[in-house]
């Protein structure tokens, strides 16, 4: 079984998809961890970001895993714990050169494809139910208004010492959506069969709830 959710940065898709995992019980698979992975891993052996060829040429020399810890995930490169290195601002920023290169995405979506075939899954990320996971048995796609969504990062960065002002948090969440939902290349979009959560006004909690409403169902089918 499979369960898609997608949705813009700060929507809380990562928070309510890992609280879903571990109350299902079922395996978790953060995709956009893969594609930070990647990204740190170009920077460090300076790899041009713009050269598909060569980013091609490093993902299939990198191995990325994750470990799963009751604190929370890890993610390793090859055999490096690089769990913190891939939220830095610098990763984040650089990422869209990385997702937005098919033969990069086409590794990573076959790489997601098996990662499920092992097990029930909670896949996030942009493109899950539209282009990896179209037979889902559940699509969600969250989503929050654009200042809901800039808060909460900026709370978070708050709470890591992070010195970036309210204005330039809402400002990258601009850019991060305006290049997620315009490249040529799986663009973020909410599927036809996908139930969508406006989770501006909601706690995780509120959100979490509904999400199990609908997928309990499935579970007990199984
Ligand atoms: O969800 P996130 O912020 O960790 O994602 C990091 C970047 O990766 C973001 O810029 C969008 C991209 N991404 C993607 O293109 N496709 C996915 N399935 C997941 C993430």
């Amino acid at each position: 079984m499979i369960i898609a959710i997608d949705g813009p940065a700060g929507s809380g898709k990562s928070t309510v998809a890992k609280m879903l995992a571990k109350h299902l019980g079922i395996r978790y698979l953060d995709t956009g961890a893969m594609y930070r992975a990647l990204t740190w891993k170009a920077m460090q052996h300076k790899v041009n970001l713009d050269d598909e060829r060569a980013l091609c040429r490093l993902m299939d020399q990198t191995k990325i895993h994750f470990h799963y810890k009751e604190k929370g995930l890890l993610v390793f490169v090859d055999d490096k714990n690089v769990t913190h290195e891939i939220r830095s601002p610098s990763v984040t920023n650089n990422t869209h050169y990385i997702s937005s290169k098919p033969g990069v995405r086409a590794v990573m979506v076959n790489l997601q494809r098996e990662f499920a075939l092992e097990g029930d899954t909670v896949a996030e990320g942009r493109d899950m139910g539209t282009v990896v996971f179209p037979d889902a048995e559940k699509k969600f796609f969250l989503d929050a208004r654009i200042e809901e969504r800039a808060k909460r990062r900026f709370y978070e960065s708050e709470s890591s010492n992070n010195e970036n002002s309210f204005d330039g948090v809402l400002q990258e969440i601009e850019l991060r959506d305006q290049r997620d939902t315009t490249r040529k290349e799986s663009p973020l979009k909410i599927s036809a069969d996908s139930i969508y959560i406006d989770t501006t006004d909601l706690t995780i909690n509120e959100v979490l709830h509904r999400i199990i409403k609908e997928v309990e169902p499935l579970m007990k089918n199984k």
